[in-house]
């Protein structure tokens, strides 16, 4: 049926041809002859260079399995082919409580369902309490529990295989390793999201290690870290028994290829998106925010954090880092939003910093559009913080790590924001260049990160990408971009 409608639209593009007068189809053929000489140049001297992920997904003509940068970054138009997915999640968020994995999966599976595709969750409840399964229209969440509350690999499948004898489903979907690797085995179209992986982790581990056991005079060995390359032997060895990959971020599908050494053909990155219509932009709900929470008007910088406030976020670095810059510089000001050990400490630090404790999620945007830029200090570079997102869609810039999963994807220069090495004098340096750049520099890049965020991190455009790669694995012709319905 595509091939159909591109050759109607090859025929009448064809016939216009012939009103060109000779001269002009002349001068068009030649410049076509040498532009696609010269693609096809550039494509043979890409394939021969070592693994490298190219910036150029604008005007990108091709295959996606080829793309070597973020799916989201396209624009997709709809289809009418209608998807039968399995879903394999660890929990499946029940009330509103924040999370990251299977808020994702929620956001995800809400949207294409409302797309109109068929969609079985196998998972357990996120606050492990006996729930019915859930069925609203093409969504269906089935709670399939052992006795510990996670999920029963063995009555998931004895429910997936009833459904599946109904009318087989299209694709199968893991988060993570809900699916395990020894069953993904078994299932020959699986695709995973990977949220982190341990080549990542071992970096956190590492990071929180440097920073914490330096100074201290009888040093607490740091959780795992003598484990963390075993851990990465055997995930290395393991991950071959999924057959499609995705990251969440470009940095860590070029380890997947690199150092996983999985076909670069079966790796692919897909960014995580915030709903787009609840982070916004309001200066406003900003100003409303700061007069109820009594932030003072004389005020040069009002800076944010949010989030759980424990030591592997980072918050010893910044209590250390806000203090010293504090001292020299009067203007400054900290908002906490959040709660944990550390929301005493910065209580304690003085009459400009304010803690908030934990925010209702509605409540969120307020606080991102009071600020002037977002701080997210974390020593955990696996995965992407989805709070950097929703600051950018507030039109916020942030201050935060120069991890490879950042700096790759996030704030991928100045124009974003400031990025540090996750250490205080480095921090401190950073807190510096905020400060002098002052607050009109701070709301041009905050306008500049609220394009990029709806060009990239947006619910929608995430969902896009998904229902594209699914009906690209059921059938490749879905694989070619641009395809006539998209735009
Ligand atoms: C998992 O489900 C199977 C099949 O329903 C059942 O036989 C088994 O006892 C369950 N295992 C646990 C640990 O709950
Ligand atoms: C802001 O005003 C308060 C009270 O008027 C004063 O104590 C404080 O020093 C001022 N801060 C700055 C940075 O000027
Ligand atoms: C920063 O990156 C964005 C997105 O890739 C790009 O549009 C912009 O031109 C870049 N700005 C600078 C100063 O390099």
């Amino acid at each position: 049926m595509g091939s159909t409608s591109r050759h109607q639209n090859c025929r009448s593009s064809s016939s216009g041809c012939t009103c060109f007068s000779i001269r002009f189809s002349t001068i068009l053929t030649i410049t076509i002859l040498f532009t696609s000489v010269y693609v096809f140049l550039s494509t043979v001297k890409r394939g021969s260079e070592p693994f490298s992920w190219t910036k150029t997904e604008t005007g990108f003509n091709g295959d996606l399995r080829d793309a070597k940068f973020p799916w989201n970054s396209l624009c997709f138009g709809n289809n009418f082919e209608k998807l039968k997915l399995a879903v394999f999640s660890k929990t499946w968020p029940i009330g509103a409580a924040p999370g990251g994995m299977e808020r994702h999966a929620a956001t995800l599976y809400h949207a294409l369902a409302a797309k109109g595709h068929e969609i079985h969750v196998f998972t357990v409840p996120s606050d492990r309490k006996p729930h019915l399964d859930i069925h609203e229209g093409n969504l269906h969440v089935y709670f399939a529990a052992n006795d510990h509350g996670s999920v029963n690999c063995s009555l998931a499948f004895e429910i997936f295989n009833s459904i599946n004898a109904n009318g087989p489903f299209d694709y199968v979907h893991t988060e993570s390793v809900s699916l395990p690797h020894w069953r993904a085995k078994m299932v020959p179209n699986v695709a995973v999201t990977w949220h982190g992986i341990w080549y990542e982790i071992m970096h956190s581990k590492l990071f929180e290690e440097l920073a914490f056991n330096s100074q201290e005079k009888t040093p607490r060995p740091v959780g795992e870290l003598h484990e963390a390359m075993p851990r990465l032997v055997d995930e290395i060895r393991f991950f071959p028994s999924y057959t499609q990959h995705i990251c969440i971020s470009k940095s860590a599908g070029k380890v997947l290829v690199n150092i996983y050494q999985l076909p670069q053909r079966n790796v692919h990155v897909i960014l995580n998106g915030v709903d787009e219509t609840k982070f916004v932009h309001d200066p406003e709900s900003g100003a409303r925010f700061r007069r109820k929470h009594g932030i003072p008007k004389n005020v040069s910088v009002v800076m944010g954090v949010a989030g759980r406030l424990v030591r592997d976020k980072g918050h010893p670095l910044l209590y250390e880092a806000f203090s010293k810059i504090s001292r020299t510089h009067t203007g400054v000001y900290l908002l906490v939003a959040g709660s944990g050990p550390w929301g005493k400490r910065y209580a304690e630090l003085g009459s400009n910093v304010k803690v908030l404790g934990a925010l209702e999620p509605s409540k969120l945007s307020e606080f991102y559009n009071a600020i002037d830029v977002f701080v997210n200090p974390t020593l955990r570079p696996q995965g992407l913080d989805l709070t950097l997102m929703e600051a950018m869609h507030c039109g916020k810039p942030v201050l935060t790590p120069n991890y490879p999963s950042i700096v790759g994807t996030v704030v991928v220069n100045q124009s974003f924001g400031y990025t540090f090495s996750p250490n205080v004098e480095s921090f401190v340096d950073a807190l510096k260049s905020v400060i002098k750049d002052g607050p009109i520099v701070l709301q041009n890049k905050g306008i500049a990160c609220r394009k990029h965020a709806l060009s990239m991190f947006t619910a929608s455009k995430m969902a896009d990408a998904y229902e594209r790669f699914f009906l690209c694995m059921k059938n490749p012709r879905f694989c070619q971009y641009p395809l006539p319905t998209d735009c």
